[in-house]
């Protein structure tokens, strides 16, 4: 164990109490600027602090969010008035992640596939972000499904990078989270999408074990096991509840502190839906609390309202809250889409 092993379970733990999830804001510049370009948003600088600045000042968002990832230029803003972000965070009573991998990059000698960067320098990175207040981190790796992949190379190279990135962050006083995300995008079945998750997290727990990465001090961010989003017969709630969570009793120890899934490009509802029947149906046969850290499912409804206008900032934050709330409740198994229409309704 490191000298952090107390603060880290501690915080590992705070990261996953019950009745709420974490929220991801941690989009790198490029991807946020495709997400403001969707919507003409101006990708400026500015545009960028003030959506953080409207997510992070919602109000009440603590009711239901542990804590929150941010990106590099994120964690070093402020709100208009000169307050730094992490001290609105921690104001708040939630915890300030931050997102420690530098992207997604071609795999040599493997077309189409990727590796997630990031290691070089990563100790002095950590050293620096916890210094500013971080205390938990992020890393994300991207597996896609194809006739051949995702290959054996890919998974392993990437399992053994978050392992290293797992250690250096328990090293350093952070809790890791480890994401390993099966992309949604293809045609592929909801059992195809099964074996890759489940060959994935084998993988991964594999490394984590030869890294000697603490168990307890973690959280693991997966994707919920489903259909590709351009196969013909997509999954019913049932099947993904039932399939994600066989796939995360096979492979995840009882030891990891959490379970917080990404939402992966599902809807907002089918994003709560699912969590909340996996925790209906399943909630006491597991041995860790399933909960989100949900990017896109939570912002999106308000991104889309603000639009980049200063005058939608408070009906934006209703509709960012709305959407925590229902995930803390689906968090609960109490989720109903009867919450969404009846907020819908005109
Ligand atoms: P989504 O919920 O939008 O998939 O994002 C979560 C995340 O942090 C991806 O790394």
């Amino acid at each position: 164990m490191t000298s952090y092993g107390q603060e880290l379970r501690s915080t590992a733990l705070a990261m996953v109490a019950r009745g709420k999830g974490l929220l991801a804001i941690d989009e790198s510049n490029g991807t946020c600027n495709k997400r403001f370009k969707k919507l003409d948003i101006p990708a400026t600088e500015e545009n960028r602090r003030a959506y953080r600045e409207l997510i992070l000042t919602t109000p009440h968002l603590a009711d239901y969010i542990n804590g929150l990832i941010l990106y590099d230029e994120t964690i070093r803003q402020m709100t208009k008035e000169g307050t730094p972000f992490v001290q609105i965070i921690k104001n708040a009573g939630m915890i300030p992640g931050i997102k420690l991998d530098t992207g997604a990059k071609d795999l040599a000698g493997h077309q189409g596939e990727k590796v997630t960067e990031g290691l070089d320098l990563l100790r002095d990175r950590i050293a620096e972000y916890y210094e500013m207040g971080a205390r938990f981190a992020k890393w994300r790796a991207v597996l896609t499904i194809g006739d051949k992949a995702p290959s054996d190379a890919c998974i392993e190279a990437n399992a053994h990078a978050l392992a290293r990135y797992a250690a250096l962050c328990q090293e350093g006083g952070l809790v890791p989270i480890v994401e390993p995300e099966v992309l949604i995008d293809g045609e592929h079945t909801l059992e195809r999408c099964y074996q890759v998750t489940d060959k994935t997290l084998h993988s991964v727990f594999c490394q984590l074990y030869s890294q000697g990465v603490e168990f307890e001090q973690m959280v693991l961010k997966p994707n919920m096991v489903l259909a590709g989003q351009e196969c013909s017969q997509q999954s019913t709630p049932d099947a993904v509840a039932e399939t994600t969570v066989k796939c995360l009793l096979k492979n995840v120890p009882a030891a990891v502190s959490g379970v917080a899934f990404l939402s992966g490009g599902q809807s907002s509802e089918k994003a709560s839906a699912h969590l909340s029947l996996m925790n209906e149906r399943f909630g006491d046969q597991c041995p860790w609390p399933l909960t989100f850290s949900y990017g896109r499912a939570i912002q999106q409804p308000a991104l889309d309202h603000w639009r980049g206008d200063s005058h939608q900032v408070s009906e934006a934050q209703q509709r960012l809250l709305h959407r925590a709330k229902c995930n803390s409740l689906a968090s609960l198994g109490k989720y109903s889409s009867t919450m969404d229409r009846e907020r819908d309704r005109p």
